[in-house]
């Protein structure tokens, strides 16, 4: 089971898009792949994919359900466990509430391949935490510059926890492949040079007009349109990660 959240720390860069259209991916690869919301303030996935969950996560905190019995099958074919649209009141976990649920979500990921996690904007302890727990953090990234310099302070916090070696960048909403690499060297190098640690870029995804039109309508990119740049670019990435 490999366990891959996905941070930026700046909001609206595509990190939800991303860990949506990524289990899509390996689902259709033949992995067994479950989604976590654990944008714990803002939870939106199922915003985006147009559902009505049974349960969330509030239910699983309040003790309302378990986290197995938290868990839909999207007909995308990966499972979901759906956080709390705009509830906002999750986003302070305390610490030992926010391992009980690393501790269930464990015990819920070996029956997974990929458990893909999607993480809120912003640089807070739960955040880190759950960064931390992943076996891979990939930080998303954009040319903005805003977004650069949020993208490098979680790589410093990342590298601060002594988890610098799982962290990977992508860069999303590149003009162009090449501006794309370019972004991603920008902010490499201030890596390089600042924590000492050099992380590899996995992926460049180009800005797509058919990424915002899917959300629009809450469909899947791979299903509405499989070859568009962007999706040909997120299953590039989901190779890369191997
Ligand atoms: N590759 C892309 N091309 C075009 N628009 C994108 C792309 N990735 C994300 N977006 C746009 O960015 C918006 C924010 O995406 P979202 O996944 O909600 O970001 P986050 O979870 O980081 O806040 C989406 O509504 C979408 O329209
Ligand atoms: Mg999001």
């Amino acid at each position: 089971m490999t366990l891959i959240a996905v941070a930026s720390g700046k909001g609206g860069v595509g990190k939800t898009w991303l860990a949506v259209t990524l289990s899509h991916t390996l689902a259709r690869a033949g992995r067994r792949v479950l989604l976590f919301d654990a944008d714990l303030g803002l939870a939106n996935v199922d915003i985006q994919l147009g559902l009505t969950p049974h349960a969330d996560l509030g239910g699983v905190l309040a003790g309302q359900v378990t986290l197995a019995e938290a868990v839909l099958a999207h007909e995308g074919g990966f499972d979901i466990l759906p956080g709390r649209s705009g509830s906002g009141t999750l986003a302070a976990l305390p610490p030992a509430t926010l391992e009980a649920v690393l501790h269930g979500l464990s015990d819920l990921a070996r029956r997974y391949h990929t458990v893909v996690l999607d993480l809120g904007a912003g640089l807070e302890p739960t955040v880190q935490r759950l960064a931390a727990f992943a076996d891979l953090l990939l930080v998303v990234a954009t040319e903005e510059p805003t977004s650069l310099t949020d993208a490098y302070a979680v790589l410093k916090l990342h590298e601060a926890a002594g988890r610098g070696a799982s962290a990977r960048i992508v860069v999303n909403q590149a003009p162009t492949r090449a501006a794309g690499t370019r972004t991603y060297l920008r902010l490499a190098r201030a890596c390089t040079a600042f924590l000492g640690r050099t992380p590899p870029c996995v992926g460049v995804i180009r800005r797509d007009a058919r990424v915002g039109e899917a959300i629009r309508r809450q469909t899947l990119l791979l299903a509405r349109h499989p070859n568009s740049d962007a999706a040909e670019d997120v299953e590039a990435l989901a190779a890369a990660l191997g």
